[in-house]
């Protein structure tokens, strides 16, 4: 087969750290492909005025896959002060890249599988008794990823005819006297097409992995017609799975049940903004931040991206402590997707041992406060634990 081409975006920060790391791991496993580099980030805000610049574009138009680490975003005045002085004044505003890149490619399935290493210290644990139980967590979060609270269709002191069409709404009556600069409007958009690919991906997971359930997570109750039109999808597709139970729970019953019962739950599917919510709930549950992988995935191109951002206190950190288990795992993901699951399986099992044999722990893993000495408290660094990683590859 020819060898493929894969878009790599470090970003910033940490980013820069884990995502070669990654690259090292999927060679060991005897991934061969050609990586071309992607600028994205803060930098190119900064020098630019844009942080996701064109040629990016184009590099994943051209080649489809990439891998992206994390990138640094900043509030808007923050942004603006931070701008090179050139470029002040001109209209330019800071945008998140990859809310951009998803938006732009329409890679609107996140799925963030969130499943415990046996073996890792940071895993959820419930008293039982006078001891406690670990059950194993192996829930996959289906997130609609360009749509909803996420969208961007929103503004501080709305435009007129924006204000004349909502209060053809009666209950906007209450706010018709609030002035425009004290009026903040964020919509929550939802399209059917969106719903029903969202429900239809997380369903045909569901089936090909044998997962009993699938959970949609909304508030139909009270956000009736986002949520309710959520709702409504995934009834209908849920008939052509009768061998899966289709579950039902509100955001804030899904919240107080999670860390209750985490291993009912399977494959769950959500909007943007609960998507967010939950994935990063049950991230918790299985390690944190230094496990937590995730897929961008749209019709024609797939970005892969741990969930964790660009972590800046670490960026400096020379030899670096992060755990590059995320990332590492991210690009499992993206060996799944294009069907390389040999080795995508080996790369999870090599890590599963480092796990479980409990001698290689990055600081995360043994909850110390990550400073510099952490290496010298018998913490692992970054490249260490890739480094056990490659070892049980072998
Ligand atoms: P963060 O994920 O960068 O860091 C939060 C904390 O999690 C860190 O202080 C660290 O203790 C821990 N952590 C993160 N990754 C880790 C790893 N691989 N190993 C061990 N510990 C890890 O989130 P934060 O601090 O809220 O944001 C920092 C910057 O990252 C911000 O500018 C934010 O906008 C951006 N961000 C970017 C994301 C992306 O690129 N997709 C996602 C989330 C945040
Ligand atoms: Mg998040």
């Amino acid at each position: 087969m020819a060898k493929r081409t894969i878009v790599s975006m470090p970003g910033d920060g940490i980013g820069k750290v884990v995502l070669p790391e990654a690259i090292r791991v999927l060679g060991a496993a005897g991934f061969e492909a050609d990586y071309v580099h992607a600028d994205i980030g803060w930098e190119f805000w900064i020098n630019e005025g844009n942080a996701l610049p064109e040629r990016t574009i184009k590099l994943l138009e051209q080649h489809k896959l990439s891998l992206f680490g994390a990138i640094t975003s900043k509030p808007k005045d923050q942004a603006a002060a931070e701008l090179s002085p050139a470029l002040r004044d001109k209209g330019y505003v800071y945008s998140s890249p990859i809310v951009g890149l998803r938006q732009h490619f329409g890679l609107d399935v996140s799925i963030r599988p969130c499943r415990s290493f046996a073996g890792n210290p940071l895993n959820f644990i419930r008293r039982k008794g006078d001891g406690f139980e670990e059950p194993a967590v192996d829930a996959v979060i289906f997130r609609q990823n360009t749509e909803g609270l996420y969208g961007g269709v929103e503004w501080t002191d709305p435009p007129e005819q924006v204000r004349t069409a909502l209060e053809t709404h009666p209950k906007m009556a209450r706010f018709k006297s609030c002035p425009g600069e004290d009026l903040a409007v964020s919509t929550r958009i939802y399209t059917r097409a969106a719903c029903r690919r969202i429900v239809g991906e997380a369903f045909a997971y569901a089936k090909k992995f044998g997962y009993k359930s699938v959970t949609v997570c909304e508030k139909p109750n009270v956000i009736r017609e986002t949520s309710g039109m959520m709702r409504a999808e995934a009834h209908a597709i849920a008939k052509d799975y009768p061998g899966i139970a289709l579950w039902e729970t509100n955001i804030d019953a899904q919240m107080m049940w999670m860390p209750k019962n985490p291993e009912d739950y399977g494959v769950m599917v959500s909007g943007n903004m609960f998507g967010d919510i939950v994935s990063d709930g049950f991230a918790g549950l299985v390690g944190g931040l230094g496990f937590a992988c995730s897929a961008n995935i749209g019709l024609e191109v797939a970005v892969f991206e741990p969930t964790h951002g660009s972590a800046p206190k670490y960026e400096e950190l020379s030899p670096s402590i992060v755990n590059p288990i995320a990332m590492i795992l991210t690009a499992c993901m993206m060996l799944d997707h294009i069907g390389e699951t040999d080795k995508s399986d080996c790369i999870r099992k090599a890590v599963a041992a480092v796990i479980a044999e409990g001698k290689v722990r990055c600081y995360d893993m043994m909850r110390m406060t990550g400073r510099q000495d952490v290496l010298e408290n018998g913490a692992a660094s970054t490249t260490q634990m890739t480094d056990a990683v490659i070892a049980k590859i072998g």
